[in-house]
């Protein structure tokens, strides 16, 4: 258990000021492409690392949502992918052919996680899906996917905070940051 979380943060990446700017710039966009939509809008929400971000985000919106939540891992206690993603929880409705869904996610890396989650969902019919990140980090890509709405890009580096964690912990940080490798190095690399 960490008792100063802030210390092994090197850099802040993204501050709470521009996480302000980040969810109203979305929510206005989304309203906006939304509005007019005849059928129920969903929020998916991705657990645990997209709930601060889908918080200030939701608020924001001038459209009515629903929300529900899917809680999918890829990552492990590592900071590689492992290519695969697993479900936990899994969302629980029979009228996906009239939702209009909209992924809500912390992070696109790789790209796996939100390329089988789409894929998952249309399968099953659901009449739109949109994907809406708040970082990018597009250099680690695998897969070609491009989300439709995007907070930031960012380099490549491990970040916490805002939702992110490493091995379950930072995520209450109120801005995104850089976690300092030491805390992640393996021993003998240090
Ligand atoms: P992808 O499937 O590789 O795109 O991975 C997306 C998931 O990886 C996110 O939902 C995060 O849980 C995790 N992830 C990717 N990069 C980072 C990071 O820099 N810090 C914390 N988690 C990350
Ligand atoms: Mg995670």
């Amino acid at each position: 258990m960490l008792k100063n979380q802030n210390e092994n943060v090197t850099k802040i990446l993204v501050s709470q000021e521009e996480i302000e700017q980040i969810t109203s710039r979305l929510a206005a966009q989304i309203s906006k492409d939304y509005e007019n939509d005849p059928r129920q809008v969903v929020l998916l929400i991705i657990l645990k690392g997209s709930v601060p971000f889908a918080a200030d985000l939701m608020r924001k919106l001038t459209i009515p949502v629903q929300l529900e939540f899917m809680k999918v891992s890829s990552y492990g206690a590592s900071t590689k992918s492992s290519g695969e993603i697993k479900i936990h929880l899994d969302l629980n409705r029979n009228d996906l052919e009239n939702l209009d869904i909209i992924i809500i996610e912390d992070i696109i890396d790789t790209g796996r996680t939100l390329n089988r989650l789409t894929q998952l969902l249309k399968n099953r019919n659901a009449h739109s899906v949109k994907t809406c990140t708040m970082l990018d980090k597009p250099s680690r890509r695998e897969v070609d996917f491009t989300p439709d709405y995007v907070g930031v890009q960012i380099p490549d580096e491990f970040v916490v905070g805002f939702g992110l964690d490493y091995n379950e912990e930072y995520r209450s940080l109120p801005y995104v940051g850089v976690l300092d490798p030491k805390q992640y190095a393996h021993p003998n690399e240090l």
